[in-house]
């Protein structure tokens, strides 16, 4: 898929599995670096969404929920993927937990709940926000920021 082909867009996805579809779609346009902010309610589906990254990135083994852990750290062979959720803390800055070195680090960063993330808002980044419209539909909207 062409570059750029996500680039300010929304996307209406029916079910978990479109979302799905379309994280793993999503996923042709991230490089080595890339940061992915996350937004959206609990159980809007950003953690649906990822699993469709980690997917097309051959990692099988992704548990659903980042609940006990700040960072879940996924290898492959040719890049490393960070899965960041920071739904139990509140107000993070970026160089309090070392979440640099993963942020600025060679791998990709996806991060939920970033809107508790300080001290990066001028940070290059791809923001992806989900809403709830009812019980299988969700609004997807995938900015693309600096
Ligand atoms: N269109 C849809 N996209 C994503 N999830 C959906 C959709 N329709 C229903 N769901 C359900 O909503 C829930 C989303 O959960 P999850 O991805 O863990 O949300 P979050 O990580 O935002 O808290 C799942 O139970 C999923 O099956
Ligand atoms: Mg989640």
């Amino acid at each position: 898929m062409a570059t750029n082909t996500f680039e300010n867009k929304t996307f209406l996805t029916g079910s978990a599995m479109k979302t799905k579809k379309l994280g793993k779609d999503f996923a042709s346009d991230l490089k080595a670096g890339d940061i992915v902010f996350f937004n959206g309610d609990l159980g809007a589906g950003k953690t649906t969404f990822i699993q469709g990254i980690m997917s097309k990135f051959g990692i099988k083994r992704f548990v659903r929920s980042a609940s006990f852990m700040l960072v879940n750290e996924f290898e492959t062979e040719n890049i490393n993927l960070y899965h960041i959720d920071l739904y139990r803390l509140g107000k993070t800055n970026i160089y309090d937990l070392g979440l640099d070195e993963y942020l600025f680090g060679k791998g990709i960063s996806l991060i939920e709940w970033s809107e508790r993330l300080t001290g990066c808002k001028n940070q290059k980044r791809w923001e992806i926000n989900i809403e709830y419209v009812d019980e299988n539909t969700r609004d997807i909207n995938i900015k693309r920021v600096k």
